[in-house]
């Protein structure tokens, strides 16, 4: 009998929903845009309820054409979610409507709230709840937006005050509601969610009651924690009706399963809306010296240990390509930038500080600001393309070289994985900024195959780990570094120097 794995996979700027078979070929899939609300400099939301329906409606088609296939619905054996991390959304208890727009994980508004919270500690200090949930305090995480929506939005304020609230990230949301919403949805969220909160202990894996009242959220609105793989509850309606939501990652972390790094010392990058690196350090947390975030990398099943990782955020990566596109109409088409900057054999000096949400890892630089800088009138469309691209790869760099210097050990290759990622000519900076192999599997879309996996493993698909591994071996690209060091590195000086630049404009 044939045995199919679905896979909800949340993204930024997108739904998708994909059919995994069990050697983790993609069988059926499709894909849904949704709308991004910018209403206000910094600022992004997005409506919960539009994130159902774009869900809803990229099952309904990936089934119709898993069907269409000659397949049965009944041979889906369960489903695993994986999400957007650290967007936030907040509902009402009775009602199950949302009480505002989502905070997306890259909105900039709660700046004030992150400096007036870090004047408020003991320590005054960016890193002062960070040997407790393993981050610093910046805009990019859950915990300061719940706060700013206590301070700004009076419905949610008043639900807590009335016992009425429950909050969670994007795959509580959705659990929430593909179990029967108000009328008794399941309100769980994974570990590695819990994770990028900013309220769960890294080391317990608890709600933290300490940062709990530091951000003035009661523990009651939170769901519970739970592992990565496991059945949470069934599908209670649609066309999946009674099909078991068996596993639940956040998306970098199921990307990080995906690409099968198991082994401690593995990492893999991916190149989606932000790009995030994320480094396997097996069952010890570990904190960095250098400006990398504590992460739990997954936990597979209730009864298994923790694995953590080290991580290295990128707020942008694709939605520079976007900007580009929709911004300023320099490129019809999000692919078209290979080819522009491939038209060019270097940047003509041309550096793009892609800051629009400030700088994240390693930098964490809330007052940065993008800036394109080394103009001159030599300059022209594709000498941009070739800086956005390079942009992310020398981001890239900074966050390897992080790790590098975290681990004591030098990575020797990169997987890597998401959409931006189908650019040979972006992967070809990277292998030469990197100065290390890149190493692109032929299907890119790891993320939801980990959510798979999770799922699968949860309801007996695959036995164990190395049933994982041992799935179809992908055929793969090797970009390998093809300029000598002192290019590499003059040029990543020249980086550098322009990141400085784009310091202190907000
Ligand atoms: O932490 C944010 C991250 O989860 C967003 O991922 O794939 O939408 O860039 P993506």
């Amino acid at each position: 009998m044939p045995e199919f794995i679905g896979a909800i996979d949340q993204g930024t700027t997108s739904s998708r929903f994909l059919i995994f078979d069990k050697s983790g070929e993609v069988i059926a899939s499709h894909q849904l845009e949704f709308n991004q609300y910018y209403p206000a400099a910094g600022w992004v939301e997005h409506d919960p309820n539009e994130i159902l329906s774009s869900v809803h409606n990229a099952v309904e088609k990936t089934v119709e054409i898993f069907k269409s296939k000659g397949y049965k619905v009944e041979d889906i054996k369960a489903i695993g979610i994986t999400n957007q991390r650290e967007t936030i959304v907040a509902w009402d208890r009775v009602t199950g409507k949302p009480l505002c727009k989502a905070i997306v994980w890259n909105d900039t508004r709660t700046k004030q709230v992150v400096h007036a919270l870090a004047n408020s500690h003991p320590k005054k200090d960016i890193n002062c709840i960070r040997d407790i949930c393993g981050l610093p305090l910046t805009t990019y995480f859950s915990g300061v937006k719940l706060r700013w929506m206590l301070e700004n939005v009076a419905e949610f304020k008043t639900a807590q005050e009335e016992g009425r609230l429950m909050v969670g990230n994007i795959d509580s949301w959705l659990i929430y509601n593909l179990t029967g919403g108000a009328k008794g949805g399941i309100h769980v969220t994974d570990v590695t969610n819990a994770s990028r909160t900013m309220l769960m202990d890294i080391r317990k894996l608890e709600w933290s009651d300490e940062l709990c009242d530091f951000f003035g959220i009661a523990a009651g609105a939170l769901p519970k924690i739970v592992s990565s793989s496991e059945v949470y509850g069934n599908v209670s309606h649609g066309i999946l009706k009674g099909v078991p939501i068996a596993g639940c990652l956040g998306d970098q972390q199921a990307a990080t399963v995906g690409q099968k790094c198991f082994s401690p010392g593995e990492a893999k990058n991916t190149y989606g809306t932000g790009c995030f690196m994320i480094f396997n350090t097996g069952h010890k947390l570990t904190f960095s010296d250098n400006g990398l975030l504590s992460t739990v990398a997954y936990q597979l099943g209730p009864n298994s240990k923790p694995v953590y990782g080290l991580e290295g955020s990128i707020a942008v990566a694709g939605s520079a390509i976007k900007w580009l596109r929709d911004n300023m109409g320099l490129i019809k088409e999000a692919s078209d930038i290979g080819k522009y900057a491939s038209e060019v054999d270097s940047t003509g000096g041309v550096y793009f500080v892609t800051a629009f949400s400030g700088l994240f890892a390693p930098y964490w630089r809330d007052d940065a600001r993008g800036c394109i800088i080394g103009l001159t009138q030599f300059a022209n469309r594709s000498h941009i393309c070739r800086a956005t691209l390079e942009a992310i790869c020398f981001q890239t760099r900074a966050i390897l070289e992080a790790m590098n210097a975290d681990s004591k050990t030098d990575l020797s290759l990169l997987k890597v994985d998401g959409g931006v990622t189908n650019s040979d000519v972006c992967m070809q900076l990277q292998a030469d900024i990197l100065g290390i192999e890149v190493v692109r599997p032929a299907n890119v879309e790891t993320t939801a195959l980990g959510a798979a996996f999770a799922a699968g493993l949860a309801v007996g698909v695959w036995k164990d780990i190395d049933d994982i591994i041992a799935t179809n071996a992908d055929s793969q690209t090797v970009f390998k570094p093809s300029v000598d060091a002192n290019s590499r590195d003059s040029r990543y000086a020249g980086w550098n120097e322009a990141i400085n630049r784009s310091y202190g404009w907000a």
